[in-house]
């Protein structure tokens, strides 16, 4: 069953039929002010961050789904019916109106057909302004003058999560409103910065800012007073629960339209006052959709592929880099599901989202760079969670303090031991580095001085060989790296034994730091890191294959994980695809570790993070066995490492491989199966339930996984092959046999190139001739600036 459509050529995914089984969500903002809004204009809104200055309230994992949101309500004055224009929270039956919803880049809209009435709601947060548009139009469709209102609606919050959901003895009697000049201005007395408004472009009939006068006693969003008897009371107060009405009463000539402008923002009735003569403009609304589009079409045009792979366009064209660009603005905390009480940077979620988008993105890739470098502590090991302003010195405002006390940690605290430490964290920085200079040429951020977490600094370079050091020192016995705490999967905790994954993530990481070491010519310590690789290779190939794949990990007590002996937990996917796309497993052993892969984990929703599932709790294996058959990291298709799954395919040269792969977990060609799926159809999921489990191929949990990275590092850098290297950009792409070309336009440096690959021969890998503008050549090199040049690439 399909709920809903692309529009590639909008960008949008339009929705079209309402009672979806789950919220389908967006992200609205793309600097200080940001919301995640569904399909119904549910979700909240924040400032900077959804922990400490929520600005508007969201209550969570709730009945009815996802309330509040950002309501507009339209009243006819002559008849009394009422309806929103979002299909909740009036909800009027789905055979007498007619909803749509189109998500689009940074901006959602709500549209509504209803008793000759058309309405549309557009949802959007301005590039540069801290405010949030409701760019509400409603035309009368009648033959007839009809008399309406429209009533606006979102209920503000107590900023800090905890206070909005704990301990009203204290926000509720600080929280205050009133309204004067046109604006509702909502105020959080004992917090310096504690004030948002909320007004419009057009002078109220009325408002009220309680909530409870506006809602009325014993009911919900769904049939509040003032909109089902016409009018708002006009209330404010010190203390209490606060919102955003306006009233508006207008006559609507047939034919007629009106444009009203709601404006929900940070700041006081001073800043709203600025706002308001803003965007009363509509030439200034209309402008901030240009903005929006022109930022989002400047990313895009950084890489647009034109294969025969339909969901592969879609989504590569747009969603998954719309996706991978919010990770690394968001840092996986503000969803549905995470509901943003747990904020700051996640040391191996962060590095791996800023591996993926550093040629559309890379002020932020290099800013969140050197957060994490800073999250470094000198012994090599990153902070598993962190707050990046608690490493920089500039940050002047330090986050939103609770009256309530919660003790501030100090640094002993924040930096915390080994015992906490992941084995896997700091490894994916290498790369993420390595990316990032080979994307931009930024060499000299390599000698960069940087601090570490607990005192002193380095350059770059230097944090980057602490990291590799830790990994070679942190070993067992037999040389396989310690699990620690965990590795990559957060429930795998091999009670503290050692980790076959982490071996391989070392090996990967040694070769990424390598090819830096050995550009920038420095012998010495390339012939460190060389007998450091060589040393890891041995043991990951005499310590951890076990007859048809790769092990898991030891435990504490010496146990190996992930055998053929295994009853359960028999074969995981990370061990075995980073054994392959590390480079270490070599080609025999990567075909025969990745086949059994297909053939013990593959589903036609995509691969099984390991298997059979885990039934019996086993603490010596970790957490994992305490989870649900085919849930989460127990069996489930785990997304984020599916990508991995493709590299490694392509590693082996078997593109059909890697395409079915790929086509399994792509949403796009889930579009038709909601009642399955159930989650959106645009974004990748954190997971999709595993065949152990009832409702296998439900996905769960959207945007926020390291999915959306990955998925556009692997289809873009091995399946189709683009990689910019330090001093030349390689194409060597990992196709389906079937494929007879494809085209890519990739601007490097500066530099646009125009990409035909051509597939006469009908292999899979395998480059026979590189033409550069015309020209047969080796390699196509880095150009001048703004230049333009076609590639042609023969495979055979
Ligand atoms: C979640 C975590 C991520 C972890 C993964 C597997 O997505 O955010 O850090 O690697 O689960 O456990």
């Amino acid at each position: 069953m399909r709920y809903g459509h692309f529009d590639n050529k909008k960008r949008e995914y339009v929705i079209d039929k309402m009672d979806l089984p789950t919220s389908w969500t967006n992200y609205l903002g793309i600097r200080n002010m940001a919301a995640v809004v569904n399909h119904t204009a549910g979700g909240y809104m924040f400032y900077k961050t959804p922990e400490y200055h929520r600005i508007t309230r969201f209550r969570a994992n709730s009945v009815p789904m996802d309330r509040p949101g950002h309501y507009v309500y339209i009243r006819d004055d002559e008849s009394k019916d009422y309806w929103s224009i979002s299909w909740q929270p009036v909800a009027k039956p789905l055979d007498e109106a007619s909803y749509s919803c189109r998500h689009g880049m940074s901006y959602t809209t709500y549209n509504c057909d209803y008793s000759n009435i058309n309405a549309e709601q557009t949802l959007v947060i301005p590039k540069d302004d801290s405010v949030e548009l409701w760019d509400v139009k409603i035309k009368n469709e009648d033959n007839r003058v009809r008399q309406l209102s429209v009533f606006s609606y979102c209920e503000f919050s107590f900023h800090h999560i905890d206070m909005d959901n704990r301990n009203f003895q204290m926000s509720l009697y600080a929280s205050g409103s009133s309204y004067d000049k046109g604006i509702i201005e909502h105020d959080l007395f004992y917090e310096e910065f504690g004030y948002q408004y909320f007004t419009a472009n057009m002078e109220a009939d009325g408002f009220d800012c309680l909530r409870d006068t506006f809602i009325g006693r014993y009911r919900t969003e769904d049939n509040p007073k003032a909109v089902e008897t016409g009018r708002c009371l006009g209330s404010c107060e010190r203390g209490n629960n606060h919102c955003g009405a306006l009233h508006k009463r207008f006559v609507l000539a047939p034919g007629e339209e009106v444009r009203i402008v709601f404006m929900l923002g940070e700041g006081d009735r001073e800043a709203g006052r600025i706002m308001r003569e803003k965007y009363s403009d509509m030439g200034r609304v209309d402008a901030v959709y240009d903005e929006l589009r022109a930022y989002w079409e400047d990313k895009f045009s950084k890489l647009q592929i034109r294969t025969p792979n339909e969901g592969m366009n879609t989504m590569i064209n747009t969603w998954t880099l719309y996706q991978a660009e919010i990770n690394v603005m968001f840092s996986r905390f503000a969803s549905f599901i995470e509901v943003g009480g747990r904020t700051g940077l996640g040391y191996r979620d962060t590095a791996q989202d800023a591996m993926a988008v550093p040629h559309s993105n890379p002020v932020k890739c290099r800013q969140r760079i050197i957060e994490l470098l800073q999250g470094l502590v000198s012994q090599g090991y990153g902070l598993h969670l962190f707050q990046p302003e608690w490493f920089d010195s500039e940050t002047e405002h330090k986050p939103f303090k609770s009256p309530t006390v919660i003790p501030t940690p100090g640094k002993d605290k924040i930096v915390h031991g080994i015992e906490d430490a992941c084995s896997d964290d700091a490894l994916w920085l290498i790369s993420t580095i390595v990316e990032y200079v080979k994307e931009t040429g930024e060499h000299s951020l390599i000698d960069e001085m940087v601090s570490y977490a607990d005192g002193g600094e380095g350059t770059v370079y230097e944090h980057m060989m602490k990291i590799l050091d830790f990994s070679a020192e942190q070993v067992g016995e037999g040389g396989i790296c310690k699990g620690l705490r965990a590795d990559w999967n957060d429930c795998l905790n091999l009670g503290g034994g050692e980790s076959a994954m982490v071996s391989f993530l070392h090996y990967w990481a040694l070769r990424n730091f390598l090819e830096l070491a050995e550009y920038r010519g420095d012998q010495k310590i390339t012939e460190k890191y060389e007998q450091m690789l060589q040393k890891v290779k041995e043991v990951c190939d005499t310590k951890l294959w076990d007859e048809d794949w790769y092990i898991r990990g030891v435990t504490q007590s010496g146990r190996p994980i992930g055998t053929k002996m295994d009853k359960e937990g028999q074969i995981h996917l990370e061990s075995n695809t980073w054994a392959v796309l590390s480079g270490a497993s070599g080609q025999e052993r990567g075909i025969r570790a990745m086949n059994s892969v297909y053939d013990r984990l593959f589903t036609p929703y995509g691969i099984m993070l390991n298997g059979p599932a885990y039934t019996t709790p086993d603490d010596e294996i970790g957490f994992v066995t305490r989870v649900y058959p085919g849930l989460k990291e127990n069996a489930a298709v785990f997304s984020h490492p599916n990508p991995w799954a493709w590299a490694a395919e392509c590693m082996l040269g078997r593109g059909d491989r890697a395409m079915e792969f790929y086509d399994a977990l792509c949403p796009y060609y889930q579009n038709d199966m909601i009642e399955i799926r159930e989650a959106e159809p645009y974004s990748y999921c954190q997971f999709v339930v595993g065949k152990d489990h009832t409702a296998f191929g439900r996905a769960h949990h959207p945007f926020m996984t390291g999915t959306g990275g990955w998925a556009y590092f692997s289809a873009t850098r091995y399946i189709l092959g683009i990689r910019p290297d330090f001093d030349k950009l390689v194409v060597d792409p990992c196709i389906p046999a079937e494929w007879k070309h494809f085209h890519v336009i990739r601007e490097w440096r500066g530099a646009v190139y125009r990409i035909q690959v051509e597939n006469k021969d009908g292999v899979m890998k395998g480059i026979r001739e590189i033409y550069f503008d015309g020209r047969k050549v080796d390699a196509i090199p880095v150009c001048e600036e703004e230049s333009q040049h076609d590639i042609k690439i023969v495979m055979g």
